[in-house]
């Protein structure tokens, strides 16, 4: 990854560039049942499928538009047999006739998806040896690129279908023309020996690469910097993996001058923990700490920050807090996403601040630090007075706590 992750938001602009809607950002969105799936809004070429989604879902409400023109590419060639999918999404390759899904995903908010259809999907991360759970490697591979999380993870990606696919195999990859898709066909291209793009819709690619006997690319290295004491280790694709983000700078250094805040045996959540940061600044004043993240490599990288900083604290893969039992925190410290995939998805943060307001003692706090338009006032409020601590640089950390 060249650099952080910048939560730019645009207004205005669907998750499905193909369908425009109106801005997805409102003040009072209707309540969604989060954890629910429910069938996928599917482009016409795709609609007498069934497949299934939910928030948090890359693509959601609908499929994403790169994997879309995968499953047409790929019903177009009649491909049969066992097809290892390394982003499976809500497995729609499994709708593909004559395929046999090996499901591969690590999104908790995907792997929910895939279990309620069925599928026994398996949870990993780009670099991970899937031969334990699958000794004869399947003879198709497929990947969706995911540019919008950096090169270093493309490359991963990458590197990793290299691994995955046998001599003689395919391998079809998908992505978008314009986060990358060219370059990294390039790159696989050198690794695989032969590939050409064989599908254009809009700016979605799908390329075809066979396998020639060669070398499988090396994963990139995570990267690490010192950030507010704490030792970050960033693996590529997390969430500010190179250097700390505005707005989790502009929380820690409001918190840190927080009197009142005292978190020495507090349980404290670091709710979307990404690289971890934010949990292992809460473990070092001393806080019992959980880190939450719904992304498997974001999981890794945070379980990577504690080891290196030598903190103890607990690192969980969960979509929210559905992995989270019946634990309740004192604190619960939060830099909310907005994005999901290409798109500006607002359901995951609300959901963040609901799971907030389950999980807080009475008396308990939550911080949230966030793009200053993004309008979480309305949720907050569920858990007590929301209370502005500070508006600055384009962000505002918003706090309310739970009455005793
Ligand atoms: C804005 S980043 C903040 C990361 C980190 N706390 C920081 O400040 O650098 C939001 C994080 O939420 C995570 N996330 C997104 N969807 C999630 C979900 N459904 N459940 C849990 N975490 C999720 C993302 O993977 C990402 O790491």
């Amino acid at each position: 990854m060249t650099g952080p992750r910048k939560q730019k938001i645009r207004f205005g602009r669907s998750a499905h560039p193909e369908r425009p809607t109106a801005p997805t950002v409102s003040p009072a969105a209707p309540p969604v049942d989060y954890f629910a799936t429910r069938p996928a809004e599917l482009p016409p070429r795709l609609d007498a499928l069934s497949v299934q989604t939910k928030p948090g879902v890359r693509g959601y409400p609908g499929v994403d538009s790169a994997q879309a023109l995968l499953f047409q590419t790929m019903r177009k060639d009649r491909v049969r047999g066992d097809v290892l999918d390394l982003t499976a999404m809500g497995g729609l390759l499994g709708a593909l006739s004559g395929v046999t899904l090996r499901a591969v995903e690590g999104s908790a908010a995907a792997l929910t998806v895939l279990h309620a259809a069925g599928l026994d999907a398996h949870a990993a991360t780009p670099g991970e040896d899937l031969q334990e759970r699958w000794p004869e490697r399947a003879r198709t591979v497929a990947l969706v690129l995911a540019g919008d999380r950096g090169n270093a993870y493309a490359q991963a990606q990458v590197a990793w279908a290299h691994a995955c696919t046998p001599p003689g195999g395919t391998l079809y990859l998908a992505g978008d023309r314009d986060k990358g898709f060219d370059r990294y066909v390039r790159a696989a291209g050198n690794a695989f020996g032969t590939g050409e793009t064989v599908a254009r819709d809009g700016g979605m690619r799908v390329a075809k690469l066979v396998r020639r006997p060669g070398p499988t690319p090396p994963q990139p290295e995570p990267e690490t910097y010192e950030a507010h004491g704490v030792q970050v280790v960033g693996l590529p694709g997390v969430f500010s993996a190179g250097r700390l983000d505005r707005a989790t700078t502009l929380l820690l250094e409001h918190l840190q001058q927080l009197e009142a805040l005292d978190l020495i045996g507090k349980r404290v959540l670091d709710l979307g923990c990404g690289t971890g940061v934010i949990g292992a600044w809460a473990a070092r004043r001393g806080a019992q700490v959980t880190l939450v993240d719904g992304d498997l490599q974001s999981v890794r990288s945070a379980q990577a920050t504690l080891v290196a900083n030598a903190l103890p604290g607990e690192v969980i893969h969960s979509d929210v807090d559905a992995a989270l039992g019946d634990r309740t925190f004192d604190v619960i410290l939060t830099n909310p996403p907005f994005h999901v995939g290409r798109g500006v998805v607002l359901d995951v943060a609300r959901e963040f601040i609901a799971a907030a307001t389950r999980r807080l003692t009475p008396g308990g706090t939550l911080y949230v630090v966030a793009n200053d338009p993004l309008p979480y006032e309305g949720n907050m409020s569920a858990i007590g007075p929301v209370r502005e601590l500070l508006r600055a640089g384009g962000f505002k950390i918003l706090a309310a706590t739970r009455s005793v």
